[in-house]
């Protein structure tokens, strides 16, 4: 009989053994490799282990292997074993885009674009980001925290175990300042405790990274006064948020309608004079030039990348910026057109895939649903796939000796997911196969099934 998955969502910290034992999956991707992202063939490379188990003590991974070579170690630990017949054990997903925190929905917008209007034909109205900015100016921080906490609880859910959280609906220094805050209250790890037995530790469901989006949309009250916002972003946001350490990351939204390259070169490169690092919203709407400013400023990623040159995809196939794709949004969008996928893979660029969880463009956060898009829309295996949204993603997110992969001293973020088959992953469209999410060697989340 098999073993039911220890039953959750369950919020008591004493209810996890200090030690699981995932055992006698029917496949394991450890993503196992160097800490360096996966680029050409490398990113189809999944480092299955057929018929493998994997043995977690407190945080992190112990061992992976063979059933008989790991069981004296898991009695030892008194580990709770996890049947995995039929299952994949895999790495949690690593989302490296999203806009987590924002009030409201913009299905109003949607419904216009349904009618025919376009994104930016909307924004120019009066909608789009400017709208969701209101509502966010008016929410209260606890608001904006339980309504982000809800969507967590299905990130984890749905297999994901760091969300990177940009900031970018306050617009306005104060509004980006009480975004800042609600996203440190998010990350915020319940304190560590140590009981006589059980755990010895309590982290949150799923990791953060903090991203400071600081320019996204101007805002009405700096209307023509375009230098004095940007002067202001830079004297007081990005100090602010720097010396608290309130964000790794600085992110702009370089394109047409948004901020000229020349605008986001000052903000990145006063942003990485604080010590934060670069990433940047790039070629989304049309061609702007913005991937070789991510290029040039060494940021962690430049994203959307729908409109690249040949040129563009050479020089990051050179970098190591990574190329993270958003297929989500140009599904929502109902454009036609993706990111060069393909052409970026096979030029030997490193791509990371993410969800860009967010209520304009693209409100999904199911990982699993953007590996189906990956290969069904842009052509990418679902090797490829897996890869870019585990390790490569880690690597953008300066993670990757922590995430991304399931190798012995690694962070145990360890999803089982209820598939005999990883490419049954994408191939099965629209379904949740997520049966149990682990952070940190904590259970974020269990499917109860059935036994047998
Ligand atoms: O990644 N491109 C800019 N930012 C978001 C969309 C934000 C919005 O429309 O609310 C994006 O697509
Ligand atoms: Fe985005």
């Amino acid at each position: 009989m098999r073993a039911p998955l220890p039953s959750a969502p369950d919020k008591s910290p004493e209810s996890t053994p200090a030690a699981l034992f995932f055992r006698d999956a029917e496949q394991v991707l450890t993503l196992a490799g160097p800490p360096v992202p996966r680029r050409g063939r490398d990113l189809a490379d999944l480092g299955v282990v057929p018929g493998g188990s994997v043995l977690v003590s407190g945080p992190s991974i112990a061992a992976i292997g063979r059933r008989r070579d790991l069981e004296a170690e898991a009695r030892r630990l008194q580990a709770k074993v996890i049947d995995c017949r039929g299952r994949v054990v895999m790495p949690g997903f690593v989302d490296s885009h999203t806009h987590l925190v924002f009030a409201g929905s913009r299905v109003e917008d949607y419904e216009r674009r349904l009618a025919g209007a376009t994104y930016e034909e909307i924004a120019r109205a009066g909608g789009g980001i400017s709208y969701t900015a209101r509502l966010v100016a008016e929410a209260s921080p606890r608001s904006l925290e339980s309504q982000a906490r809800r969507f967590l609880d299905e990130f984890a859910a749905h297999g994901t175990t760091t969300v990177e959280v940009k900031t970018g609906y306050g617009l306005e220094v104060e509004s980006e300042i009480k975004l800042l805050q609600v996203i440190r209250a998010l990350a915020r790890e319940p304190r560590a405790h140590a009981p006589a037995v059980g755990p010895v530790f309590s982290p949150a469901r799923v990791g953060i990274v903090p991203t400071l989006l600081a320019a996204h949309a101007l805002p009405a009250s700096y209307r023509g006064r375009r230098t004095e916002y940007l002067d202001d972003v830079i004297v007081r946001l990005i100090p602010f948020a720097a010396r608290r350490k309130m964000a790794e990351f600085v992110d702009c939204f370089c394109d047409r309608g948004a901020f000229s390259v020349d605008e986001c070169r000052r903000l990145l490169t006063a942003g990485a004079a604080h010590g934060l690092i670069p990433r940047l919203h790039a070629e989304q709407l049309t061609r702007t030039g913005a991937t070789r400013l991510g290029i040039e400023t060494k940021a962690a990623s430049v994203d959307h990348l729908d409109h690249l040159s040949t040129a563009d995809i050479r020089a990051l196939a050179r970098s190591n910026t990574v190329a993270t794709l958003l297929p989500g949004v140009n599904l929502h969008l109902g454009l036609k057109d993706y990111a060069p996928a393909r052409k970026l893979v096979d030029a030997g660029a490193a791509i990371a895939l993410a969800s860009d969880f967010n209520p304009g463009t693209s409100p999904t956060l199911n990982m699993q649903f953007i590996l189906s898009l990956a290969c069904d829309a842009m052509r990418l295996t679902p090797a490829e796939a897996i890869s870019a949204a585990t390790i490569n993603a880690a690597y953008s997110l300066r993670r990757e000796r922590e995430i991304g992969s399931l190798e012995p001293g690694k962070q145990a973020d360890v999803i089982v997911m209820n598939v005999d088959d990883y490419r049954n992953i994408p191939y099965y469209v629209g379904l949740n196969h997520c049966a149990m999410t682990v952070r940190k060697g904590r259970v974020a989340f269990s499917k109860r099934l059935g036994d047998g």
